[in-house]
C-alpha cells in the first residue's frame, strides 16, 4: 500500500467485469467528488479467475457512461491473499462472493468484511443481482443500487474515521 494511512476500500463480484467495477467507478467518483482521494483508495477484483486483465463488459461500461462513471481504466484481477492486508472494507456483491471470501479470511484480518448492500438498507434487497447473463435493464438496476450503497458507505466511512 502506497500510504499507509490511506482507508482502502475492495469491491468483490464473481468475474470483476461487471458488478464490482460498477461499484469501483462510482464509488471512486464519490470520493473524489467530496475531496477523499488522498484518505480513501478504492480497488475491485473477482472471485472467479476466467476475465482476469479484461476491461469491463461493454454493457456494464455503458450504463456506468451514461450516469457520469468512467470504467474504461479498469482491468479484471482475482482476489488474493494479500488483500486482506492491504483494505480496511472488504465488500462483496452476493452471498457467494461473501462465501469465498469467508473461506479465504486470515484470523488476522480486523477490517469489515460483508454485503455492499448492507449500506443500502432502504433498498430492500440483500445482493446485487448478477446481470451477465441478463437484459440491458439489469446493468441499470445495478447501478441504482451501487449508488445508494457507496453514500451509505461513504457515511460509515467518514464517521468511523473521523473524515470531513
Ligand atoms: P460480475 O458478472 O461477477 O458482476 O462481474 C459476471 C461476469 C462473468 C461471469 C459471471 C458473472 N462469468 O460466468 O463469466
Amino acid at each position: 500500500m502506497s500510504n499507509p494511512q490511506t482507508i482502502g476500500v475492495l469491491f468483490v463480484c464473481l468475474g470483476n467485469i461487471c458488478r464490482s467495477p460498477t461499484a469501483h467507478g462510482v464509488f471512486e467518483s464519490l470520493v473524489a467528488e467530496r475531496g477523499l482521494a488522498r484518505s480513501i483508495r478504492v480497488d475491485s477484483c473477482g472471485t472467479g479467475d476466467w476475465h482476469v486483465g479484461h476491461p469491463p463488459d461493454r454493457r456494464a461500461a455503458a450504463e456506468a457512461r451514461r450516469r457520469g462513471y468512467d470504467l474504461d481504466h479498469l482491468r479484471a484481477r482475482q482476489v488474493e491473499p494479500a488483500d486482506f492486508d492491504r483494505f480496511h472494507y472488504i465488500l462483496a456483491m452476493d452471498r457467494m462472493n461473501l462465501a469465498d471470501l469467508e473461506s479465504m479470511r486470515p484470523s488476522r484480518f480486523d477490517g469489515h468484511l460483508g454485503l455492499f448492500l448492507a449500506f443500502a438498507p432502504a433498498s430492500g434487497v440483500a445482493e446485487v443481482p448478477d446481470p451477465y447473463y441478463g437484459g440491458d435493464t439489469g446493468f441499470s438496476r445495478v447501478l441504482d443500487l451501487v449508488e445508494a450503497a457507496s453514500v451509505g458507505l461513504l457515511e460509515e466511512i467518514r464517521i468511523a474515521h473521523a473524515l470531513r
